[in-house]
């Protein structure tokens, strides 16, 4: 029997998608039943009382969580999202209701061994809800009390051998797309560079010493699958320089109709039969493809490596061997000054392991931005305000065409001093000496 009346909260147990409300109820159940005999550690029903607040919620179109709430381990400035519902008396189960980040593996493949083990310490010491995952990349355990967070950190580290993830105005929770462990487009080991990276900036990660958050997401290419250029102020995005390699047998069985182009992504509607001009040739951004009736060519110093063609026919056509990666700076949501995707910084960097040359741009820009950046202002506000000119001088790289979609339009430029002849002291004396007032 459930402890609240949830008719609106009902509702969303109908239709096919997965419903969480369904989920929740399930998890509630099985706690009033406690099969397994566990010693729960906060209140049994405590998800019958989010469905409680919830519902609440929807009855009053208000969130009925408090303002803020501090807490979290000793010597982590960040990890744990704490939180206090506002009808405490009405709802005891979720008076406290503290989220807990959880670092996740690079590219989030598990074993159930694992997440058992992890599902283990969060039925008896958390609410049996969660969220995987966080948008950022964390395994979210949602829902504690303040008493639980050091079991629940002492057990995950010495029995899962698995640490927070990241909160605050520091280095966030870093994630990747998956790919080389199952996309032949992955132009570098994403999982193991954000891996190392995450593990070589623990420090910046549980310890904020940053004016505000900073985030690092690692795509295997410009596809973008988790989207760094948009959702990290530090976008990795793999590419490559030398040639695509195309198997012009394969691009034959593509027209002939052999493959489906996209992978067959597109089989669920009849778009008639493959045309390679309409579809690839003349879809190319660049126009350096053609196609003869027989060959593919590709003009390979004007292709901007948009992943089209590949993307269309990812049998037939192929990343280059010369792999990389570029680096974009600055994403952010629209608080304060606007949003932005990440503005290009270092176009092209061989990828290689200990990673020293991308951690020297890391490590550049956080001297620079831990200096000069405003209290709570991101990277990307930073570029705004003391300009990208600047990025690239405290990046040691230099200007190129690169860096700008468009030059100016605007003739408001500055000069260094030492640029100009004579200097900008100025000889009042010996202007009037030839222009009289
Ligand atoms: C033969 C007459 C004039 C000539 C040849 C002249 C020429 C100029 C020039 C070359 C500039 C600089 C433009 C620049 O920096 O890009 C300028 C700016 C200006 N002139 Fe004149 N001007 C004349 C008359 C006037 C008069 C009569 C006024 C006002 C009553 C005036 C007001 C201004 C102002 C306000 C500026 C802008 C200053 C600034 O933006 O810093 N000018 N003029
Ligand atoms: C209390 C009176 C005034 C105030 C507070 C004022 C304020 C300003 C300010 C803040 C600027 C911008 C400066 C910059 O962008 O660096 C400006 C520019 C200018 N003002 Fe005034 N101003 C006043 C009166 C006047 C008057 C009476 C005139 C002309 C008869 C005038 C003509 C101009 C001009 C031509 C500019 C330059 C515009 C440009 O560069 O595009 N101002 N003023
Ligand atoms: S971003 Fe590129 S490499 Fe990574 S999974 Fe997506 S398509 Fe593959
Ligand atoms: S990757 Fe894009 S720009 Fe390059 S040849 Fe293919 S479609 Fe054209």
């Amino acid at each position: 029997m459930a402890k609240h009346q949830t008719p609106l909260l009902d509702q969303l147990e109908t239709g096919p998608w997965p419903s969480f409300v369904s989920d929740i109820k399930q998890e509630a159940a099985h706690r009033a039943a406690n099969p397994d005999g566990v010693d729960y550690q906060v209140p049994v029903d405590c998800p019958d009382d989010l469905l409680g607040v919830l519902e609440l919620s929807f009855k009053d179109k208000e969130t009925h969580w408090k303002h803020g709430g501090i807490v979290g381990v000793f010597g982590y400035g960040g990890g744990v999202i704490g939180r206090y519902c506002d009808q405490p008396e009405m709802f005891p189960g979720v008076a406290h209701f503290h989220t807990v980040r959880l670092a996740q593996p690079s590219g989030k493949y598990y074993t159930a061994d694992y997440l058992r083990g992890i599902m283990d310490i969060w039925d008896m010491r958390g609410s049996g809800l969660t969220n995987m995952h966080g948008s950022t990349g964390d395994i979210v355990l949602l829902g504690t009390t303040t008493p639980q967070l050091e079991e629940i950190f002492f057990d995950v580290t010495h029995k899962m051998n698995t640490d927070l993830g990241g909160s605050g105005g520091n280095l966030r929770t870093p994630a990747d797309c998956l790919g080389q462990s199952r996309c032949e487009f992955a132009c570098y080991d994403t999982q193991d560079l954000c891996h190392t990276l995450t593990n070589d900036y623990q420090d910046e990660l549980h310890r904020p010493a940053f004016p505000y958050k900073f985030k690092f997401k690692f795509d295997g290419c410009p596809n973008g699958c988790v989207a760094s250029i948009a959702r990290s102020d530090f976008s990795v995005i793999g590419t490559w320089k030398d040639d695509i390699r195309i198997d012009q047998d394969r691009v034959k069985a593509y027209v002939a109709g052999e493959f489906k182009p996209g992978g067959g992504s597109h089989s669920g509607r009849d778009w008639g039969k493959f045309d390679i001009v309409k579809e690839v040739v003349d879809r190319c951004p660049t126009g350096c493809m053609s196609y003869d009736g027989a060959k593919l060519s590709i003009d390979n110093a004007n292709c901007t490596r948009c992943m089209h063609c590949i993307n269309t026919m990812p049998a037939a056509v192929k990343i280059g061997l010369e792999t990389g990666t570029s680096i974009l700076l600055g994403a952010k949501a629209p608080i304060l000054d606007g949003a932005q995707m990440s503005s290009l910084l270092v176009p092209f960097v061989v990828v290689e392991k200990p990673y020293d040359e991308i951690k020297e741009v890391i490590e550049n820009i956080w001297d620079w931005w831990m200096e000069e950046g405003k209290n709570r202002e991101r990277v990307g506000e930073t570029m705004k305000r003391l300009s990208f000119q600047k990025l690239l001088e405290v990046t040691n790289i230099k200007a190129m065409p690169q860096h700008v979609k468009e030059p100016r339009s605007n003739p408001y430029i500055f000069f260094k001093e030492e640029e100009v002849p004579g200097g900008f002291a100025h000889d009042e004396a010996g202007y009037r000496q030839r222009h009289m007032r």
